[in-house]
C-alpha cells in the first residue's frame, strides 16, 4: 500500500530503491560510483543512505535530524549538466511514486525540483 505519511522505515525503502535505480543509468551512475563504488551494500553506501534518510526526514516533517552541508559534496563531482539533474529528477520521481500516495509524491518531487535548481545556480550550471 502506498504511505501518506513520511517515516524513517518508508523512506529508508524508497532512498535504497533510489539508488539502485540510478546504479543502473548511465548518465548519473558515474557520479556515484566514483564518490561511492557501485557495491550498494558496503559501508560507505550504508552511511550515505543514512545521511539521506535525515535530510529527507527533515524536508518533510521539518525534524531537525539533518544537520550537515548538503551542496558542498556536489561541488567535488565532475561537471555535472542540465540533463544529469533532470535525469536524476526523473528517476526520484518514479522513486517517490512506487512508496508514497500520488499527493505526498508530488511534495517530494517539488522539493527535490527547487534544491535541483539552487544546486544548477549554485554550481553554475545554468
Ligand atoms: C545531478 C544530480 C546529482 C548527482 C549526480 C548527485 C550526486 C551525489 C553524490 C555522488 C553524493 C555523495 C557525495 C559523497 O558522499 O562523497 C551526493 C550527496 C548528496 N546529495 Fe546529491 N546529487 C545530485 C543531485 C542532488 C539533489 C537534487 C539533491 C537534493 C534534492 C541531492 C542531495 C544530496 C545530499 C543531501 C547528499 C548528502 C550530503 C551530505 O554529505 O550531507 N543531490 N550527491
Amino acid at each position: 500500500m502506498l504511505a501518506s505519511e513520511v517515516n524513517r522505515e518508508n523512506l529508508s525503502k524508497m532512498i535504497r530503491t533510489f539508488y539502485a535505480m540510478i546504479l543502473k543509468d548511465k548518465t548519473i551512475n558515474p557520479y556515484f560510483i566514483m564518490a561511492l563504488g557501485n557495491d550498494l551494500e558496503s559501508q560507505a553506501w550504508q552511511k550515505h543512505y543514512q545521511i539521506l534518510e535525515d535530510f529527507w526526514l527533515m524536508l518533510m516533517t521539518g525534524e531537525k535530524v539533518y544537520t550537515r552541508d548538503a551542496y558542498s559534496p556536489h561541488e567535488e563531482l565532475p561537471q555535472m549538466y542540465q540533463e544529469t539533474f533532470e535525469r536524476w529528477l526523473e528517476l526520484f520521481n518514479e522513486a517517490v511514486h512506487l512508496y508514497y500516495t500520488p499527493k505526498l509524491a508530488k511534495k517530494f518531487y517539488k522539493r527535490a525540483e527547487v534544491l535541483s535548481k539552487k544546486f544548477m545556480q549554485w554550481l553554475d550550471i545554468v
